[in-house]
């Protein structure tokens, strides 16, 4: 594990991956580097139930698992929390969340570790929360990382995932397969999404309790939850640096194809639980 503490200073770090080309890179950094801050599949609103759901409040002490470019935490922290530990396993993403300015009235810290083994004490959390990274987790890789969750909780700790999700709930295992690999194939990650009853499955299986639970439509790049998500501004800007980059385009194309011909299978999901 590598640890940041609070830092301030650069405003324009570049986003992972900078590295690698447009036609290879993760879906996610795609649209990061495009400007694209939200990288869930229910946007702005289902984090907000979310956080809502969950009660953060001072006395709490909250780990995010996988923060990304951090923009869930920005609203955990506008919360005033004890403490804040964001843990993602990219270190270009840690090092960029670093370097930012952070609330001083939260103990925010940053390492670079997966989820599944976050080298924080047991019990040391009063809420975890992680989002859109399940998703992109083998079986036992998910329940690695719930199980975490569950390690990180002290009793009565509160647990939430916002991930995407294929509806109905019984949906043909065959076009589950179909639509996973097509979604694996355009966003250069693996894509394992679950049906609601398999999420609530995983999370049960680690010991928690579902208490509350929300699907939403998969509108990830749709131009009204575009603009929700990124502002008027932040979506002309996405839409001008994708116009401008040709391998950028067929990607984006390519995403967002995937995403309508499957429409009617997917959504996004938030649950929250509770450790007993
Ligand atoms: C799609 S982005 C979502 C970022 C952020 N949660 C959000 O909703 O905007 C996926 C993030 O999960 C991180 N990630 C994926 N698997 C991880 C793991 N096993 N442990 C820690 N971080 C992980 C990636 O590095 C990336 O930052």
């Amino acid at each position: 594990m590598t640890a940041h503490g609070q830092q301030r200073g650069r405003a324009d770090d570049p986003v992972p991956g900078a590295d690698l080309d447009a036609a290879r890179i993760p879906g996610h950094w795609l649209l990061a580097r495009l400007g694209k801050k939200v990288l869930r599949p229910g946007g702005v609103e289902l984090t907000r139930w979310m956080l809502d759901t969950l009660r953060i409040e001072p006395t709490d002490q909250v780990v995010e698992l996988a923060p990304g470019l951090g923009a869930t935490a920005r609203l955990t922290l506008a919360r005033g929390p004890a403490g804040y530990v964001g843990i993602d396993r990219d270190s270009a993403a840690i090092a960029t969340l670093a370097s930012q300015p952070w609330p001083a009235a939260t103990r925010v810290r940053w390492h670079t570790a997966d989820a599944a083994s976050t080298g924080l004490p047991g019990a040391s959390a009063t809420v975890v929360y992680g989002e859109a990274m399940l998703t992109m987790q083998p079986g036992p890789a998910k329940r690695r990382i719930v199980a975490e969750a569950h390690r990180l909780l002290g009793p009565a700790g509160r647990y939430g995932i916002h991930e995407l999700c294929l509806v109905p709930g019984d949906l043909d295992p065959a076009l589950a397969g179909e639509i996973r690999a097509a979604l694996s194939e355009a966003i250069h990650v693996g894509a394992r999404p679950l049906t609601v009853p398999q999420w609530h499955e995983l999370v049960t299986g680690a010991g928690f309790t579902v208490t509350a639970q929300i699907t939403t439509p998969m509108h990830l790049l749709e131009p009204r939850r575009l603009i929700t998500d990124e502002g008027l501004a932040g979506t002309l800007g996405i839409i001008s640096r994708t116009m401008r980059d040709a391998p950028s385009r067929r990607r984006m194309l390519q995403m967002h194809g995937v995403f309508r011909r499957y429409r009617a299978h997917l959504a996004a999901v938030g649950l929250v639980a509770v450790r007993a």
